[in-house]
């Protein structure tokens, strides 16, 4: 149910929808988003970051709060472990039960591989699970890798590491075909042709989907697959730390039961983080879409382990969060509403922007918007801006909304609103964490031996912003790499004595650049998790 003002401005938005779907909204000049981007996104915000005092990236900017993580110390410090102890002996350790865990021990486990994933909470609890537009690939006759390449590479700014991005674009037809096989229900025609659509920034229709709860889909079909190979899943348990051996080559983990509060160790001739993201760390504030697991676990062990980060300063905001109804503050409304036609439209009715600009430049507009022109919505958390959903059903017909986007429908009908029939109120919401662990193309990190990273936790793969679509495959593009690079490792693999003695140097590190917090890191979960027992 809207408020009276809001009602009073969707009248506006109404009043000039007939008008607005005559002409498209231009697109901005590379200069205007340039100067829109160092105005108004939050990445540009220097009270939000500060600067990472130890480590491989010292000196570096850091969100401030990931920055109070790495500047904590391990909760093992003063805890007595029992490295001969060895409560699991893998050939691959999977931290991680997301899309880009369950990957990667799918692959391990068909390269024949002993391998078991750990999770602090189930499998399947993970951003995968969030995720509803869609998942690119260029596998269409009008398409190419190449072009897939050039729109990912500029809307990332430039920065994506050039042997990650062509990887991903390369082997993006074949994790579909992948997905496909296992089974699954990827939109399709009469015909059985996959259904396509933009996304922001795309110059082809590589989208495809599963409505919109394509994550979902996918999470429902990976997990299925781990579980009918049978692959060990340790779940409610966390990594809290790495294990090295004394030659410094990762050698396992320590894991903690998250009911028992014991401790474990689990020894692997190699190690993949796939941890996910940082939506949860609530960066400048801001709401999130992301799963409640989402805390940058990985980022932590593998910086204290002595992996560098790369683009740990960028952050997605997707620009379309829920700003209202304040139940769902934050919430994700997929990109694909915006693909599908709806125009994002001010306080006064205007289209200020064209809707399918690349998700920074969206989400600093929308920010501008609301701030220093006055127009956005005010609503009972801040304000918003309209995405103008009755226009999909005007363009699409009777039904669209219903056929591709149920799961959007069926969230607002929740709270008495029909987006068929009234626009739905936005704001940016933390969405995806652009930067993270480096790794090379082979998956592996530049400086440890036998540490992998995938998914979210990499960093360097989309630049300094995501277009959409692209996360949903990087976890299984990465993933599955990971998953057959790690397999293959372990054979060759001969560990020394294990040993955590990292940890003591990194807090004689901490202390002698006066930068300890007092905390414990990682985090596992959320700052306002309940603790009950
Ligand atoms: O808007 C969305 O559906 C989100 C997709 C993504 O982050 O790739």
């Amino acid at each position: 149910m809207f408020t009276p003002d809001m009602l009073e401005s969707i009248k506006k938005v109404e009043a000039t929808r007939a008008e607005r779907m005559k002409t498209e909204p231009r697109r901005m000049t590379a200069e205007e988003k340039e100067t829109l981007l160092k105005a108004y996104h939050p990445d540009f915000r220097e009270a939000g970051f500060a600067e990472i005092k130890i480590g491989p990236n010292k000196g570096e900017k850091v969100p401030t709060e990931l920055g109070h993580l790495l500047h904590s110390n391990s909760r093992l410090l003063n805890e007595k472990i029992d490295l001969n102890k060895v409560d699991y002996d893998v050939d691959v350790l999977v931290i991680g039960a997301g899309g880009a865990g369950a990957s990667a021990a799918i692959e391990a486990h068909e390269a024949g591989a002993n391998v078991m994933i750990v999770s602090k909470l189930r499998i399947g609890d993970a951003n995968t699970m969030m995720a509803e537009g869609g998942i690119q690939a260029a596998d269409k006759p009008n398409d190419s890798p190449v072009q897939h390449y050039l729109d990912a590479f500029g809307g990332g700014h430039f920065a994506a590491r050039p042997e990650l991005l062509r990887r991903l674009v390369m082997e993006a037809p074949d994790a579909i075909a992948w997905l496909n096989k296992l089974g699954v229900m990827f939109d399709k025609d009469e015909e059985g042709n996959m259904v396509t659509t933009h996304g922001g920034g795309t110059s082809r229709k590589r989208m495809h989907a599963c409505k919109d709860y394509s994550g979902a889909e996918i999470m429902r079909t990976l997990r299925d697959e781990v579980i009918n190979r049978q692959i060990p899943v340790v779940e409610f348990t966390s990594a809290v730390e790495l294990i090295k051996d004394t030659n410094g080559r990762v050698a396992g983990a320590v894991l903690l039961n998250m009911e028992t509060d014991d401790y474990m160790v689990a020894k692997a001739k190699t190690v993949i983080i796939a941890t996910g993201g940082a939506g949860r760390l609530h960066y400048q504030n801001f709401p999130t879409s992301n799963h409640y697991g989402a805390t940058a676990d990985g980022l932590v062990l593998g910086y204290r382990a002595g992996a560098p980060l790369l683009y740990q300063d960028t952050i997605q905001y997707h620009p379309t969060g829920v700003a209202y109804p304040s139940q769902i503050f934050g919430a994700l409304v997929t990109e694909k509403v915006r693909s599908l036609g709806a125009m994002l439209v001010n306080a006064e009715g205007e289209a200020f922007m064209h809707p399918l600009e690349t998700r920074d430049v969206s989400a600093a507009s929308i920010i501008r918007e609301c701030s220093d022109r006055g127009k956005g919505v005010t609503t009972p958390l801040g304000s918003g801006v309209w995405l103008d959903t009755p226009m999909i059903e005007i363009l699409g017909g009777e039904g669209t909304i219903e056929k591709r986007i149920p799961a959007m429908l069926r969230m607002y009908l929740n709270y008495g609103i029909d987006m068929r029939k009234q626009p739905i109120l936005i704001y940016p919401t933390l969405h995806y964490q652009n930067g993270g662990l480096e790794i090379g193309g082979d998956g592996f990190t530049k400086t440890i031996d036998n540490l992998l990273v995938a998914g979210e936790a990499v960093g360097g793969i989309h630049g300094r912003n995501r277009l959409m679509g692209n996360s949903l495959l990087d976890i299984i593009v990465f993933g599955r790499n990971a998953g057959k690079a790690a397999a293959a490792k372990a054979k060759d693999v001969e560990l020394a004595e294990l040993t955590l003695s990292h940890i003591e140097d990194y807090a004689k590190a901490l202390k002698e650049a006066g930068a300890d917090t007092g905390d414990v890191s990682p985090l596992l979960l959320p700052k306002y998790a309940r603790h009950e027992r």
